[in-house]
Parts: C-alpha cells; structure tokens; sequence
C-alpha cells in the first residue's frame, strides 16, 4: 500500500471504532507502520478543550502485535502528535490565545526538554521595548491597535552531533493571534476563523518539536512574529507610512495585508543568524484560496534546489506544496507607491499571492528563500479526508520531512 492510502485506512479505522466507543485497539502489522501511526493520531485527534464533558470521553489506546515496528510506529506518531500541536494552537480562540499565551503555551511544550543531553535549546522571549529598539516598526504598527502587547519568540535548536559546517536553517512564521483586518476590517462572516492566523508560528513550533523529539541532526532557529491586529484608536490607518527594520519604507495602504509587515521585519532579522536558508509559513492571503484551494500550500521559492526538496518532503508526507512565481513584474507592482518605498497592497488587484510574496522578497537577502502561503490550507474542510475539519496544522509534517531531508543521518 502505498503511504496516503495506508494513512486513510487506518484513519477510517480508528473513525469507526471511535463509533463504536472502542478504546484499546490492537494494531496488525503492514507495510509502512509509520504512515499508518499517522493515520490514526491524526483521525484521533479532536479539540475539545472548553468542553464539560471532555473527561468522559474515552481515550483511544494503540497496542502492536508485532513489537519489532514500533520504532516506526513511534516517528509517525511524533510526526501527528507535533501537527496535533499546530491544531491545538491554532484552534485555540484569541482571548485564549493572546501573543503572550502562545508564548507561554509553546515554551512550556518545550520545558521538558530543556535538560536533554541529545539537543542544545534556547529560548529567547523578546518584548515590545526590546522590538522598539530593533527598529521593526512595521511589526509594532500591526501591534499598536491592540492592548495586546506583540513578542517575538526565538527557538535555538542544535543537535550536539550536527555538521557545524552547516549553517543554521531558519524558520519564520506569522503569528497573527486574531486578525480583524484592523481599520480596513473584515466583515463578519466568518471572520471567527482569524484566530487561526497564527498557523504560520504554530506550524514553525510545532516543526522545531518534531526536528528535537525525532533527534534530527541540524541546527535550526525559529522566529516567530506575535501580533494581534485590531482597529482602535491607536491603530495604524491606511496611507500611514512606517519604516521598517531594513531601513525600507512601507506605505500601509491596507491594514488588513499585515501579514506582510509583521513578516517584513522578522525575515530581516533573520538574515543575522547567517542562515543556509530561510523559510518563512504564513496565512498570508485569501488568493491562495482561489488559486489552489486545500489541495496544496503555494511554496514560491527562490531557487530550484529549494522547492525541489519541499517537493520530495511533500511527496512523503501527502501534504504536498505547489510552485508559486516571484517574478519582476510583481515586485514592480509593490514598489509602486507614491508615498513610500513600497506599498503593502498594490493598486492592480490581481496575483494577490504573489504580490504578497513580491513584496516579502524586498526584505530578503539570502539567496535559499521559501515562502509558503498556508491561507489555503489554514482549515480542513473535507481536504484531507484523514483528518476530521476544523484547523489543520499544515504542513507541519511537511516542513520536518524537510529537516530530515536538509540535515541526514549521521551514520
Ligand atoms: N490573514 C489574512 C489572509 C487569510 C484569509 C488567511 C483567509 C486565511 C484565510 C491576511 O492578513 C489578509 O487579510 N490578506 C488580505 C490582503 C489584501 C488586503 C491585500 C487578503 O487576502 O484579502
Ligand atoms: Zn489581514
Ligand atoms: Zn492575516
């Protein structure tokens, strides 16, 4: 069988069982144990964490009855439980959820790793001064409409036994803990589903997890940029004009394209770590709805090499990406404002992807680049037929495969 077919067997499986009120499952043995440990923790998984009843429900427990696959029984459940994690975070509503909790969420998934000999951690938790002082000015005018106060969230990770001739591979995600669109608000309608705007910084963590707990050989840094975005009386309004880490100047013409900004000054941040490669996740824009829908993530990569190694990764995990353009004329487009050096919503309305993606690439400086537009597969409504609908923690899986891929074994 193949990988996604042994994934939707055993997810159906589980699925009925979970039916009949079955909770201690013997598992028989097939070819890809991994794929089919996913299969069920991602069917099992179900978020129910303001529920009265959640300690009545009976919870599934697997056991092999052939002992020699746990190994690969045990990787395809840490490569679920760390996208279950994605999940939960992104499920979790914003008075939940502020940019302080997701902090405080994530540090304590991370806590009982800290005195692990197989992985060197650091945790930096940088606050609003600490940001002032880094000039990211565009982060902080997503920020100021809200009372919630904005943090960047640095993950450290480096095995002992990594190739230090490697450089590090940094990882950036949009952590937008709710976005109303700001003064250009959102209408109503299913505005709800912004707390899952943060799925960019929830995937990244939920990555930096699986690369410790699968003891994957490299050294990785994960930044992630916290915001809430809100209209106010102190909010940033459109025509307003910011100057950005980079020394860049954005005209805010959109408050509701502020994805771009918070990324804007963490992607340059990142270029201090000296990276091998840079690859930034984020629910970026609702084009990316239109143009692929829930089958893929829109990876636009910089160099083939890159998107080639996505690809793979994607291949494997069944949560696939597709190749997105960066290209002059988009970039063209973003420089076009009268104001300011770039504008964050260009005046031509079509490429809505790709003009986000443009508009990154001027804050880019490292020549292995990926950007993965995660709008369209922020929520599973019937996409993926293993999991139940509701928030997906897309790509997760994905964006390890790629670790294990980037750092190999060492033999
Ligand atoms: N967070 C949204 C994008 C989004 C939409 C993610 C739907 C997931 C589902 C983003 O901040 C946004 O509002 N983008 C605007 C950009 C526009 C104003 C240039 C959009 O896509 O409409
Ligand atoms: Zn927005
Ligand atoms: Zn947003």
């Amino acid at each position: 069988m193949k990988k996604e077919q042994t994934r939707l067997a055993f997810s159906s499986c589980v699925k009925n069982l979970a039916t009949s009120k079955e909770t201690e499952i013997l598992v028989d043995n097939v070819n890809d144990m991994s794929a089919a440990s996913e299969g069920c923790h991602l069917a099992a998984y179900n978020f129910d964490m303001y529920k009265s009843d959640r300690s009545k429900k009976p919870v599934m427990e697997f056991e092999l009855m052939d002992k020699s696959s746990k190994t690969d029984w045990e990787d395809g459940f840490i490569m679920a439980d760390c996208q279950n994690l994605a999940r939960t975070l992104m499920e979790m509503p914003s008075n939940m959820l502020t940019p302080e909790k997701f902090v405080e969420e994530v540090v304590n998934v991370f806590e009982e790793f800290k005195n692990d000999p197989k992985v060197k951690l650091e945790i930096h938790i940088r606050d609003e001064d600490w940001l002032r002082e880094q000039n990211m000015n565009a982060l902080l005018a997503v920020a100021q409409g809200s009372v919630q106060k904005p943090r960047l969230l640095e993950l450290h990770l480096s095995h002992p036994d990594a190739d230090k001739s490697i450089q590090p591979l940094v990882f950036v995600g949009k952590g937008v803990t709710f976005d109303t669109g700001g003064i250009s608000i959102k209408p109503s309608a299913k505005m709800g589903l912004m707390r899952g705007d943060m799925g960019g910084a929830a995937c990244v963590a939920a990555t930096a997890l699986g690369v410790m707990r699968l003891n994957v050989p490299g050294r990785i840094i994960c930044l992630m940029g916290l915001v809430e975005n809100m209209p106010s009386g102190n909010a940033c309004k459109p025509g307003d004009v910011v100057f950005s880490r980079s020394g860049l100047s954005i005209e805010i013409d959109n408050t509701d394209a502020e994805g771009r900004l918070v990324l804007a000054d963490v992607l340059d941040y990142s270029q201090t770590f000296q990276p091998s490669a840079v690859l930034d996740a984020a629910t970026l824009t609702g084009a990316m709805t239109v143009a692929l829908g829930g089958a893929f993530t829109g990876a636009f990569c910089s160099t083939n090499k890159l998107f080639d190694m996505l690809r793979k990764s994607g291949a494997v995990t069944g949560d696939q990406v597709w190749r997105m353009p960066l290209a002059t004329l988009y970039n063209d487009m973003v420089k076009d404002s009268l104001l300011a050096d770039v504008t964050n919503s260009t005046k031509q309305k079509e490429a809505g992807s790709c003009t986000a993606a443009a508009f990154l690439s001027q804050f880019v400086k490292c020549d292995q680049w990926a950007h993965l537009d995660i709008a369209s597969v922020m929520e599973n409504t019937n996409h993926v037929k293993y999991m139940p609908n509701g928030m997906s923690g897309r790509p997760t899986r994905t964006l390890i495969q790629f670790c294990k891929q980037y750092f190999p074994e060492i033999k």
